[in-house]
């Protein structure tokens, strides 16, 4: 059923649910701090903006503890996720444990730390940061990438799901 919201009934969160409807992929955004330890973060406000030059978007909460870290930092990466990686998906949205223990990775230009097992991988250069609201909205060069013809994990509703075909 169709649901008409105007301000002040129970906006946010309805306005979360709307969000939701919008199916995405799921992604997992790395980089180093300066004293060389691997952060990440899931996102999924992941999306392509142009092919030439080859850019991309994601946005970051301005309230989280590593937004100093992405907002300074020379070179990340955008790592994304197969469905039989919901375990990363929801290890990299926690607050708890060390988020990169156990894993074995790859690196990119500038050592930044590369998921195995994913659909995709880009290596950007953080460059243009605008404000939007809450959010830093990034848009970035890709410098390199790889891929492989694997499942994504896919988000809608507020759930992880996956492909039908
Ligand atoms: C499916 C999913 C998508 C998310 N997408 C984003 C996003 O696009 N931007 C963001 O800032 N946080 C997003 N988050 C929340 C962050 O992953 C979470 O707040 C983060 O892990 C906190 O990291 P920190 O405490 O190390 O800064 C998402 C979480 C989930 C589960």
């Amino acid at each position: 059923m169709t649901q008409n919201v105007i301000p002040g009934e129970d906006f946010s969160r309805r306005f979360r649910n709307a969000l939701g409807m919008f199916a995405t992929g799921i992604t997992v955004v790395s980089t180093r701090t300066p004293a060389g330890a691997p952060i990440g973060l899931t996102v999924n406000s992941f999306n392509s903006v142009s092919l030439d030059p080859p850019l991309i978007v994601w946005s970051l909460a301005k309230e989280l503890p590593s937004r100093d870290l992405f907002e300074g930092c020379e070179y990340y990466a955008i790592n994304v996720l197969a469905e039989d990686q919901t375990e990363l998906s929801q290890r990299f949205a926690s607050r708890a444990g060390a988020r990169f223990a156990g894993l074995e990775i790859d690196e990119g230009v500038g050592g930044v730390p590369l998921l195995r097992g994913c659909c995709a991988r880009f290596v950007c250069r953080n460059s243009v940061r605008h404000e939007g609201g809450d959010h830093l909205v990034f848009i970035s060069e890709v410098l390199s990438f790889d891929y492989a013809e694997r499942a994504p994990l896919l988000y809608f509703g507020g759930a992880y799901r996956r492909l039908m075909s």
